[in-house]
């Protein structure tokens, strides 16, 4: 009983581990504690990540069509299949048009810039998406790019030895396709607004723009349908992120230089829910919960899925359990951990575990 409130209280108190998984798998971690874990059986039903799970949405409020007017910034190093590794500074103007910056980094902290881009260009919101409910469609045209390095080895590994640090070079657009830089992201967004309790009553903006596609070549064909981790409104973001403070004060010649963080090692044990109704590129609407059992590497899945993007109305739901390897380093992502799992019940979700196994597991300590 002892042991039970304790595992409670810490996970109320948020003992708490972010997991960024892929662009939009974003995991709660509300049970840490691999200490206790051996002697407890976990309750079924009625555990924090179940609470957690049923009230997600509760409070945000989404605005359709958006009025995205105002400046946005990333809130993490945000990661992206390559891997690449970027915070996103964005610009939308009374006038239609948009200033994007993107800082690039050589390491998985985004403490060592390496180049930045910045995009101009103008932006039309279209239809509501019915591929993707919830979403708005837009189109966009890029008037200008420019680039600046800054080192002379990131000029190198971008092909371009001559281009000098810290000066801007204006790109033309077959040099974006030599980079395969699209803006497609600008085709799919969302803007979900929320009240935080804490202290004050502050309005918290969060834009979801499109998802960018798994391989480079691709990226200049794909439409996104899904979401890539949102931004938040710079003006009022809340009060804790560090990161968005040092990015919206940023531009290409000063870009941000984000604190480096220890490296800690990855341990699944314990219980995992999503933090957000999660959007897939099936065009599913779903929230997740698992567990990972250290002791005998088994785990199990619990996959709720949805018709609508609130996650309020639940169409079906997948159980699935196998076991999985020890985590070794990862050899392509900077900073994560390769897992195998192996699925027991379902063949159905084989491939997507196989996918796991290559994404990264950065932990990030939100108390
Ligand atoms: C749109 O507004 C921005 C910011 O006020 C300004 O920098 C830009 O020149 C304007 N563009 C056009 C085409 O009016
Ligand atoms: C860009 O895409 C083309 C195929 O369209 C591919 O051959 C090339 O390697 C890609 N470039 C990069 C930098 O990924
Ligand atoms: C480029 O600018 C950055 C940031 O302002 C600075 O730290 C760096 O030393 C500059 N590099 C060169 C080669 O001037
Ligand atoms: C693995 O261990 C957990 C608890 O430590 C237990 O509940 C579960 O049944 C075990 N699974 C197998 C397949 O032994």
């Amino acid at each position: 009983m002892l042991k039970e409130n304790r595992l409670h209280s810490l996970g109320i108190m948020a003992v708490c581990l972010l997991l960024l998984l892929m662009m939009m798998m974003m995991l709660f971690g509300c049970v840490k504690a691999s200490s206790l874990e051996k002697s407890l059986v976990w309750p079924s039903k009625d555990t924090q990540c179940v609470h957690l799970l049923k009230h997600l949405q509760n409070g945000i409020t989404v605005q359709m069509p958006p009025n995205i007017q105002g400046h946005w910034v990333s809130t993490s190093c945000e990661v992206r299949p390559g891997p690449e590794f970027l915070t996103r500074s964005y610009h939308f103007f009374h006038n239609n048009t948009f200033k994007a910056l993107q800082f690039y980094y050589a390491d998985n902290h985004c403490s060592t810039p390496s180049y930045s881009l910045q995009v101009r260009g103008r932006l039309r919101l279209r239809q509501p998406s019915w591929i993707v409910r919830g979403g708005t469609e837009a189109d966009y045209q890029i008037h200008s790019m420019h680039l600046v390095c800054h080192s002379a080895s990131a000029a190198r590994e971008l092909g371009c030895a001559s281009w000098q640090p810290n000066i801007s070079y204006e790109l033309w657009s077959d040099c974006g396709c030599a980079l395969n830089f699209s803006m497609h992201e600008l085709q799919l967004l969302r803007l979900e607004k929320q009240y935080l309790h804490h202290g004050l009553d502050q309005l918290l903006e969060e834009l979801y723009l499109g998802d960018i596609h798994t391989e480079a070549a691709q990226r200049m064909l794909y439409r996104p349908s899904s979401y890539q981790p949102a931004l938040q409104n710079a003006q009022n973001h809340d009060a804790s992120c560090v990161v968005c403070r040092i990015v919206s004060r940023s531009d290409e010649f000063e870009p941000p230089v984000l604190p480096p963080r220890p490296e800690l090692t990855v341990t699944l044990s314990g219980q995992w829910a999503s933090r957000r109704c999660e959007v897939r590129p099936e065009v599913l609407f779903l929230t997740r919960h698992f567990i990972f059992h250290d002791s005998n590497h088994t785990w199990e899945g619990h996959y709720y899925h949805y018709s609508d993007p609130a996650c309020k109305h639940p169409t079906f739901s997948l159980f699935a359990r196998g076991r999985y390897s020890h985590g070794l380093r990862s050899t392509h992502v900077m900073g994560g951990t390769d897992f195998v799992f192996k699925g027991q019940s379902s063949t159905h979700l084989t491939g997507f575990f196989q996918l796991l196994a290559h994404k990264i597991f950065t932990h990030h300590i939100i108390a």
